[in-house]
């Protein structure tokens, strides 16, 4: 059994994306191009943002949102505590502080009055200035923006909506990379919407930070990429994993849908034996996880081993809370009660999540639970 099937994908797909990658390889126009522009503008009209930036990853994509913003020394950046590795690590990076903030119980996403009560003890605190929100849509499902946003506009805050496992998830009509000022998401394979690579891409409807974004992706270049204005990177979308993204596009919503298909299953078979998943009401989630909890950690290594032994694959998303990362020990300011987060590490587990999932496969899972 496969936790992301990848390889079913592939082989359903496999003649319209042979064709894609093909016609790339006999145009001979590997980086940039036209590919990466009409994936540009097919991302951009399907999120609903003005302006859609690809890069290299869902990582760099963070970055270089930040870099736009001028983000560095002396800043507050407030991230959830519950989170991959990136959300946070970018923010050293351009020399600003993470601060790390507890998760709602049931979403799994950053809790707004957490945030307000982090922020309040950065101000009091008086060190550092609290510049942006990094909120992140976990496991698919859109963070709380209609919260968060008047939280980061009161404080006068930016907010960037980290979607790299958002991609496909809406607020009513409204879909995920389109709620920050600016959003990110990633093309990881296995992510809601991946490439067969590394990918990322940057939505915003900001004209001044996307074009700053574009230069600072290839070498802060100016008028091209040998007028050089700004120190920037190298980070762009090859055009390969853009022509695999135009044809996955395609058919993404058939896929969503049978995702949800396949959670509701899910739910049907588990809510009296694990903590299923919470969708708000008007929220839909891009299923990147299907993400049970157990009341302690002991029956979730219980429920693990079983699925292991019966060759069914399961992921623990996260073993680590942000604020207890060896990473970040020497730059905490500000140490929170972020018991939610501990709690989520020690007892949740994802499970195979994919729109190929059969239904004798999810009893089996659901019988060893
Ligand atoms: C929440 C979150 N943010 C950022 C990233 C970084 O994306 P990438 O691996 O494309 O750099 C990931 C990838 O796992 C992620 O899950």
């Amino acid at each position: 059994m496969e936790f992301r099937d990848l390889k079913t994908q592939y082989m359903r797909h496999k003649e319209a994306i042979d064709r894609a990658v093909e016609q790339t390889l006999a145009n001979g126009q590997f980086i940039g191009g036209g590919p990466v522009a009409r994936l540009e503008e097919a991302l951009a009209d399907y999120v609903g943002a003005k302006h859609c930036i690809s890069c290299a990853n869902g990582t760099d994509a963070l970055l270089l949102s930040l870099m736009a913003w001028g983000v560095g020394e002396g800043d507050a950046v407030f991230v959830p505590d519950f989170t991959f590795f990136s959300t946070a690590e970018v923010v050293p990076w351009v020399g600003a502080e993470p601060v790390f903030v507890d998760i709602d119980a049931d979403t799994f996403n950053m809790a707004p009055q957490a945030l307000l009560a982090a922020v309040k003890r950065v101000e009091e605190e008086g060190r550092l200035k609290p510049r942006a929100v990094i909120a992140v849509d976990l496991f698919g499902q859109p963070a709380e923006y209609e919260k968060i946003r008047p939280i980061a506009k009161k404080h006068g805050m930016l907010l960037l909506e980290d979607g790299a496992q958002g991609f496909g998830g809406r607020i009513g009509e409204k879909r995920a990379c389109s709620f920050g000022d600016i959003s990110t998401t990633s093309f990881f394979p296995a992510k809601p919407l991946g490439c067969y690579g590394d990918g990322g891409a940057v939505f915003t409807d900001n004209d001044e930070w996307a074009e700053l974004i574009r230069s600072y992706k290839v070498h802060g270049k100016g008028v091209d990429k040998y007028d050089n204005i700004r120190i920037g990177m190298n980070s762009r979308l090859d055009t390969i994993q853009a022509a695999v993204l135009s044809e996955k596009l395609r058919f993404f919503d058939e896929e969503l849908e049978a995702c949800n298909r396949v959670a509701d299953a899910y739910t049907g078979r588990l809510r009296d034996k694990v903590k299923t998943p919470t969708v708000l009401p008007g929220y839909h989630s891009g299923w990147a996880q299907y993400t049970v909890r157990f009341s302690d950690g002991k029956q979730r290594e219980e429920a693990v081993q079983r699925l292991k032994d019966a060759g069914i694959p399961s992921m623990i998303y996260y073993r680590k809370p942000m604020h207890a990362l060896k990473a970040f020990a020497h730059m905490q300011t500000y140490r929170g009660d972020c018991g939610t987060a501990d709690e989520a590490c020690r007892t949740c587990l994802s499970l195979p999540m994919h729109a190929y999932l059969q239904e004798s496969e999810l009893d089996k899972i659901s019988g060893l639970l």
